[in-house]
């Protein structure tokens, strides 16, 4: 399996997220500017690979004297996630040692990401399957927190990945994830890649795809989670667990340690990402809407942790 964001000598490689499914591009990124407008235009995207994408961005900048001002630049290309700053910070960390130990540090982030999302998606798969009595399983996800959202693996769809190697899985159905389509462009495309079957749902058609009994569990990833349990996920989530909570299907965060922010007590303190209007008003470069219609155009929301039934991460299961 390609890695989705890797080191090469002396550049950052990853996958074009922007051109998937149709083109299957890798880009190579030389500086800190070049992977700070990959990750705006969400080319490198999902927390885990965000976290990987600030670990070698501070490797690229390892001789720089002016290594800490472009390290925070760095951080703050994207705010929701923390995993960027996590990144980040665990390499810049290693400053005092020398760039070999910097280089050393950003590519240990790579090896663990790996590591750390299997032994998440395999401890999700069980709780599961404790949770749903019924086999094979129908799933609903949101967004894209697969192997393109980390450096491999996955989180959420890491656990349908191991639940699917186990043959537990009957159908995915994958929330399209309005304005940018990262379900019905990412997910689908790793469904396929897997040989999952898999439809795309509309993101308001979620609530009735759970009410009409086709969803045994809700399986999510994570941008950051706040100390009482509070989710901050791609916009729709919460949306989503409004509706599992309705009809009584379990709610599984699926995360990384490193997506655990302790130092702020709720989801109240997350910042939210504010992005472009023309996400929304514009379909695919075409304006749909009315010349001069605004947007309100979140990239996350928060789910409170009373709709969570369990956050599981390589360490533990958390009932919030
Ligand atoms: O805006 P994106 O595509 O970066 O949002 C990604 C998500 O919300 C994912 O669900 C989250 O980062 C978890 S990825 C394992």
């Amino acid at each position: 399996m390609r890695r989705t964001i890797d080191w090469d000598g002396d550049a950052v490689i990853a996958i074009d997220q922007c051109a998937l499914p149709h083109e299957e591009i890798v880009l190579r990124l030389r500086d800190v500017d070049e992977l700070i407008d990959a990750i705006q235009r969400l080319a490198v995207r999902g927390a885990p690979a965000l976290g990987a994408a600030g670990a070698l961005g501070v490797a690229l900048l390892r001789h720089d004297p002016g290594v800490r001002v472009a390290a925070e630049r760095l951080a703050q290309a994207r705010p929701t996630a923390v995993n960027l700053r996590w990144g980040v910070e665990r390499v810049l960390a290693r400053l005092g040692d020398g760039p070999d130990a910097v280089l050393a540090e950003a590519l240990a982030v790579l090896d663990e990401d790996e590591r750390v999302n299997r032994a998440a998606s395999d401890r999700a798969a069980d709780l599961v399957r404790e949770l749903v009595g019924r086999r094979p399983l129908r799933i609903l996800t949101h967004c894209n927190a697969g192997r393109l959202a980390t450096v491999a693996w996955g989180t959420a769809l890491g656990a349908v990945r191991s639940l699917a190697l186990a043959g537990d899985v009957e159908e995915v159905l994958a929330d399209e994830t309005r304005p940018l389509l990262q379900g019905a462009r990412l997910t689908a495309y790793e469904l396929a890649e897997m040989g999952v079957a898999y439809r795309i749902c509309p993101d308001g058609a979620a609530a009735a795809a759970m009410a009409q009994g086709l969803v045994d569990c809700a399986i999510v990833g994570a941008d950051r989670i706040a100390a009482n349990g509070d989710v901050a996920n791609k916009i729709g989530t919460y949306a989503v667990a409004l509706a599992a909570a309705r009809h009584g299907v379990p709610m599984i965060v699926v995360a990384p340690e490193s997506t655990v922010d302790l130092s702020i007590p709720d989801g109240g303190h997350i910042r939210i990402e504010q992005r472009d209007p023309a996400e929304v008003t514009h379909f695919a470069g075409q304006r749909v809407a009315p010349p001069g219609a605004g947007a309100f155009n979140p990239a996350f929301d928060v789910t409170p942790a009373d709709l969570v039934t369990a956050i599981v991460t390589q360490d533990r299961v958390w009932h919030p």
